[in-house]
């Protein structure tokens, strides 16, 4: 019998992150100001995030040294297991062999804390004892209340609204570590008074609720803002997963041939994936899925444009996937997978057909996610069970085709503080919506003019 679990050690935990920018096929288009539109520099950022962040955010340099306070906090939950889903499998009838990269095991209960922590202790060795942030799911508000608290740092955090109502108990544990949470959009920054003289029941989106916490930054010299995705930097943090996994299959003699991740604004997909593009790159067959709910189809439907990061326009403008900077999405339950924008690196790897996206209705998503969870045991975050979903296709084509293909995806986060959503798809209440393609093109003729 073959192990159920591929584990390493602690002392064969990655002690550098992996940077894409130094294999890019092209360089990356450079982020601009918002409101001069010209190439942003160190000093326009400096604002917002602490210098060796910014150092990395703009770095070409392919390795990066992962200082030992944050290795030894990792150590609190890594390396996490690799592990076989077999009875996924014997459940599916597949010839595939299934794998899941299991990041739920973070104190939090996601990848979120791999680039949270680095985030707080780069912050605190500049003498910077407050950050703000804003949060979808709640999952990267919990990360970096998590953080903060280890690395003593005081935190707001800005809940999207739709989440601080579906999800009390993120809150909760946000407020166990220490943070300050608010709905947003709040009356507590001029970004939220101004959506809510327009709409005062808005359901908010992350958006919004990064406008709010970039205008504590922008206001306040003592307090920095933090993003859980889409920048390079937090790309580069969460590297130590495809690393990991890279050497979990080493160790058992086995190359993936399918590398599945879901996608908001990129962090967890790119991290898994990042350290196999080498390798693609020489000629390895592997393909690598980008999967996103059809409610919020960044990459399958939006355009690859330069777009602002946020509602207010106060957030750098990207060249990314974007479905406009003022797309509100419906309230669909992966409150994390809700973003309008992209990845920058992400994006220019799809729009390269380095890697390829899918996207999929939640109610089939649900489905997926239950069986996982009565075959496997855990019950998987609703934007992980989009990876899920993905992975069992795939599994079920190669049955069709018969073929012994091995298949991996990263296993986000658990959905423990998920479960009004899963009641609600039980009793049949989910409706599977669509986001309409008159709304994108409203949206995307709000796109930057410079
Ligand atoms: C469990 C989980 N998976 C995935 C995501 C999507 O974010 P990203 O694309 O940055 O990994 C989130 C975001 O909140 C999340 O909580």
């Amino acid at each position: 019998m073959s192990d159920k679990k591929i584990i390493i050690s602690e002392s064969e935990m990655p002690r550098q992150w992996y940077n894409i920018n130094s294999d890019l096929p092209r360089p990356l288009d450079p982020p601009l100001h918002p409101k001069t539109g010209k190439p942003l520099g160190p000093d326009d950022l400096s604002v917002l995030f602490p210098m060796e962040l910014i150092k990395q955010e703009m770095s070409a340099e392919r390795l990066i040294d992962i200082p030992e306070q944050v290795l030894d906090i990792y150590s609190m939950w890594r390396p996490t297991p690799l592990v076989r889903a077999d009875r996924l499998e014997k459940y599916l009838d597949t010839p595939a062999k299934i794998f899941y990269k299991n990041e739920s095991v973070s104190p939090p209960g996601s990848h979120k804390p791999n680039t949270a922590v680095a985030q707080a202790y780069y912050n605190k060795m500049e003498g910077i004892n407050k950050l703000s942030t804003e949060t979808g799911a709640g999952q990267w508000g919990s990360a970096l209340a998590f953080a903060c608290n280890m690395l003593d740092i005081d935190l707001t955090v800005y809940m999207v609204r739709v989440s601080y109502d579906q999800k009390p108990y993120r809150k909760i544990m946000m407020h166990v570590w220490g943070a300050d949470v608010f709905a947003s959009p709040s009356e507590k920054t001029q970004s939220g008074q101004s959506i809510l003289a327009k709409d005062p029941d808005s359901s908010g989106s992350l958006g919004i609720a990064i406008s709010e916490a970039v205008e504590d930054a922008a206001k306040n010299d003592n307090i920095h803002y933090s993003l859980g995705s889409v920048l390079n930097h937090v790309l580069l943090h969460q590297t130590v997963i495809g690393l990991e996994t890279k050497k979990q299959f080493e160790k058992i003699g086995l190359y993936p041939d399918i590398l599945i991740g879901c996608v908001g604004g990129g962090s967890n997909f790119g991290g898994f994936a990042f350290p196999f593009i080498p390798d693609k790159l020489a000629g390895k067959d592997i393909r690598l899925i980008a999967v996103e709910p059809i409610a919020c189809p960044t990459l399958t439907k939006g355009p690859y444009a330069y777009d602002y990061g946020d509602t207010a326009k106060m957030a750098p403008i990207a060249k990314m996937y974007t479905l406009g900077h003022d797309f509100v999405p419906a309230p669909i339950h992966s409150g994390g997978l809700r973003y309008h924008g992209m990845s920058p690196q992400v994006s220019l790897l799809y729009n390269e057909k380095i890697i390829e996206a899918v996207a999929l209705p939640q109610n089939p998503v649900f489905e997926s996610a239950v069986i996982f969870a009565k075959t496997e045991g855990i019950i998987p975050a609703p934007e992980t069970s989009h990876a899920v979903k993905t992975a069992i296709d795939e599994a079920l084509r190669c049955k069709e085709t018969n073929e012994e293909k091995t298949i991996v995806f990263n296993f986000s986060g658990h959905g423990h503080f998920d479960l009004s959503s899963y009641q609600r798809y039980l009793e049949g209440k989910l409706e599977d919506y669509e986001y309409p393609d008159e709304k994108i093109e409203e949206s995307l003729k709000n796109l930057p003019k410079f």
